[in-house]
């Protein structure tokens, strides 16, 4: 071991020790392999190397780690169920990380304001079921349900696949309380559903990668669970007519999802044990969930599909009969991410308008095909809310550094075509570490200039998740 190691060994004990002795009760992690498991989120492209994982149990002992951190100079990574895909909650360069894995209760369900109080560490999955335990629902949803938490939903403002329906994850937030870098708490919005007092710092807050603060608590707005449903497959010949299957289900039926994925993704997610849903493999599949409470509805859903047939839109679809037939059609969507993990992919999250859709399907696939001659490229994603997933796979053969050296280049000319469709280089995985150097395709001059002044006011010391969003 060389002098200097032996010197930032030293130093970093001598901080832990510091820190314990100024937050006696905290729980504080230094093992090597608890730094490795903390330090990182589902990229799996940077080496974590955090200083040490503090787990808090309550909103002072949060407090009291950022007055520390602030006297110490130590920056602070916030940590939930790390399943985010943009880095956002990577610790690299000896951060202290604030695992919310302790406060993941209910704290409180209001059944007059139709509101659920929770601790930033619950899982999504969680919190669905505390809510239905009232009869209602916490809408926003995605295949993460089971691990990721509703902290980091918050800090990058989730979607998912109900986003056509019921928004993304700050239209359900009636109340935020953050711990700030210098250890104060604001109590943001206080579940007010009229609040017309100036600046919404809760909404600031959302989506600001955990740059503003540490949420600490979260007031959710809850909702009627809606009539049953019914999910629809659909085979899709041609790239062009996908937005056409979307108007053609959009004017007769009452849909809360329409994603789509095309035969790549289909190729990964049965080799992964999803059942093949057609004998023939199309190009693009469609994945439709539409309210059937009754008959005529199911009927409008056969009406849509025969049209579709008739005017070549589609040419196959299952219409699902059972929940568990529903839960399978489902699996062939919501399986991609975890049936492509093994590639190390590159990811790509980007949206458009639904109306700018098909023109930019048009100019991206011609760029992709150019670009990308010998990758595997598979696309997926909520299409009908204008999000779309490109996720490229590692070839075997090709160094992890060169692959990704290689997708940037190409996620440099993807980031001018969304410009001039006017779309979003992060739709809903956040700008995290990975997708900083495109963060100017999305937001001009001048917004990126205020977004860094607001940084600054509420993060003088640069402390929180540093690194992360822009520099
Ligand atoms: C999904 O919708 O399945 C994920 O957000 C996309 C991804 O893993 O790239
Ligand atoms: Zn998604």
């Amino acid at each position: 071991m060389t002098q200097s190691s032996e010197g930032a060994r030293g130093s970093k004990e001598a901080l832990c020790s510091g820190l314990r002795a100024a937050i006696p009760a905290l729980r504080l992690l230094t093992d090597p392999a608890d730094l490795e498991h903390y330090g990182r989120d589902w990229t799996r492209r940077w080496v974590p190397a955090p200083l040490a994982i503090a787990l808090p149990a309550s909103t002072e002992e949060v407090q009291a780690i950022a007055r520390w951190a602030t006297t110490h100079g130590i920056a602070l990574v916030p940590s939930g169920g790390r399943t985010g895909l943009s880095g956002g909650a990577v610790a690299a360069n000896g951060e202290l990380v604030v695992s919310f894995e302790r406060m993941n209760r209910v704290l409180d369900f209001n059944a007059v304001d139709r509101t659920l109080t929770v601790q930033p560490g619950i899982a999504l999955e969680a919190l669905h079921k505390a809510a239905a335990e009232h009869g209602l629902i916490y809408p926003v949803d995605f295949a993460a349900r089971g691990s990721c938490s509703i902290g980091g939903n918050i800090a990058t403002n989730a979607g998912g696949i109900r986003v056509i329906r019921y928004g993304n994850t700050r239209e359900w937030i009636a109340g935020l309380k953050l711990v700030t870098a210098n250890g104060d708490l604001l109590d943001l919005n206080r579940g007010l559903i009229k609040n017309s007092s100036g600046y919404d710092l809760r909404q600031l807050v959302i989506g600001a990668e955990g740059t503003l603060g540490l949420v600490v608590e979260a007031t959710l707005r809850l909702t009627d669970p809606p009539p049953a449903s019914q999910v629809m497959l659909f085979a899709v010949p041609k790239m062009a007519a996908l937005m056409r299957v979307f108007a053609a289900c959009r004017s007769r039926l009452k849909l809360s999802a329409f994603e789509f994925f095309t035969d790549r993704a289909l190729h990964h997610v049965l080799a992964h044990g999803a059942q093949k849903p057609f004998e023939e493999i199309a190009k693009y599949y469609v994945v439709a969930e539409f309210d059937a409470a009754d008959e005529s509805q199911q009927q409008a859903a056969l009406e849509v599909f025969e049209s579709c047939l008739n005017d070549g839109l589609v040419n196959d679809g299952v219409l699902s009969q059972s929940e568990a037939q529903a839960a399978a059609l489902w699996r062939l969507r919501e399986g991609i991410t975890e049936s492509l993990a093994a590639h190390k992919p590159y990811k790509n999250d980007i949206s458009v308008r639904i109306s700018a859709v098909p023109d930019f399907l048009d100019e991206m696939s011609a760029l992709l095909t150019r670009e990308y001659p010998h990758f595997d490229v598979v696309w997926f994603g909520h299409i009908g809310d204008g999000n779309l997933h490109i996720n490229v796979l590692k070839p075997a053969d090709v160094a992890d550094a060169e692959f990704v050296a290689q997708c940037e280049r190409v996620t440099k000319l993807l980031s001018d075509v969304l410009a001039r469709h006017g779309g979003s280089i992060s739709a809903e995985h956040g700008i995290g570490l990975v997708k900083k150097a495109y963060l100017s395709g999305t937001r001009s001059a001048a917004e990126i200039a205020l977004m860094r002044a607001v940084r600054g006011v509420f993060d003088p010391h640069g402390l929180m998740n540093p690194g992360k969003l822009f520099d």
